[in-house]
């Protein structure tokens, strides 16, 4: 498994104050920034685009930045995050036409492809995709909005997709995104988690650094 990974979402932060926040959670400890990009379309929420990744690319350029796309279309907006300093973007695969494309055009343009499964889409689509990602993206909320509970269901789901990872035998990454607490990540990362965004429980609280902190014990306990 790969080292295990904190991601804060930045859905969650102060957006006015968007480069202190995310230089307060990288030096709190945070491993990954997850950036939620919403279309109020594919999703019915909006947030931020390319021009915002850019801006926090050239803020805090050795930041590894975790694109995650909740919109429709997908292809055209590849390029742009690519070209904004994006190094994962994952997509859903209900929100394109062509999935093994839109891997493509991510790897393509330097980016490292993730997909995503909410909580009612199938594992069926790693059958033929799997071994060219990077990173799945096991939803445990609904998505489109920050500090909603934990579906408990992605546990096994998260299980079921570790085993196909391990079967590869290729070192992708297996991300839980929506409701990750320092109370529940233990339990998620027994299931087989190696990657745990977290919005409301880091920025929600004032210490960043404590939480990220508490996180991981709870994750080498587990
Ligand atoms: C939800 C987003 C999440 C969100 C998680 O659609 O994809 O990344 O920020 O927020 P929490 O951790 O508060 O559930
Ligand atoms: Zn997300």
């Amino acid at each position: 498994m790969p080292p295990r990974w904190i991601a804060p979402s930045i859905l969650s932060a102060d957006f006015a104050r968007l480069g202190e926040e995310v230089n307060a959670v990288l030096e709190a400890g945070a491993d990954l920034i997850h950036f939620d990009v919403m279309d109020n379309h594919y999703v019915p929420n909006l947030t931020v685009g390319p021009v915002v990744c850019e801006a926090l690319h050239r803020h805090a350029p050795h930041a590894l930045i975790d694109v995650h796309l909740m919109i429709r279309p997908v292809d055209r907006i590849v390029p742009e995050f690519a070209s904004a300093g994006a190094t994962y973007i994952s997509f859903h695969p209900e929100a394109t036409d062509h999935i093994d494309r839109t891997i493509e055009l991510i790897r393509e343009h330097g980016c490292r492809p993730g997909l995503v499964f909410n909580p009612a889409t199938p594992l069926d689509f790693l059958d033929y995709t799997l071994e060219r990602l990077d990173l799945v993206l096991i939803m445990s909320v609904n998505p489109g909005f920050g500090g909603q509970q934990f579906i408990r269901g992605a546990l096994d789901k998260l299980a079921a997709a570790r085993r196909r990872i391990e079967g590869t035998g290729k070192p992708i990454r297996l991300e839980v995104d929506g409701g990750v607490k320092v109370e529940n990540i233990g339990e998620i990362a027994r299931a087989g988690a190696d990657t745990f965004v977290a919005g409301s429980a880091i920025f929600g609280g004032g210490d960043y650094r404590g939480t990220i902190a508490a996180m991981r014990r709870e994750i080498e306990r587990a």
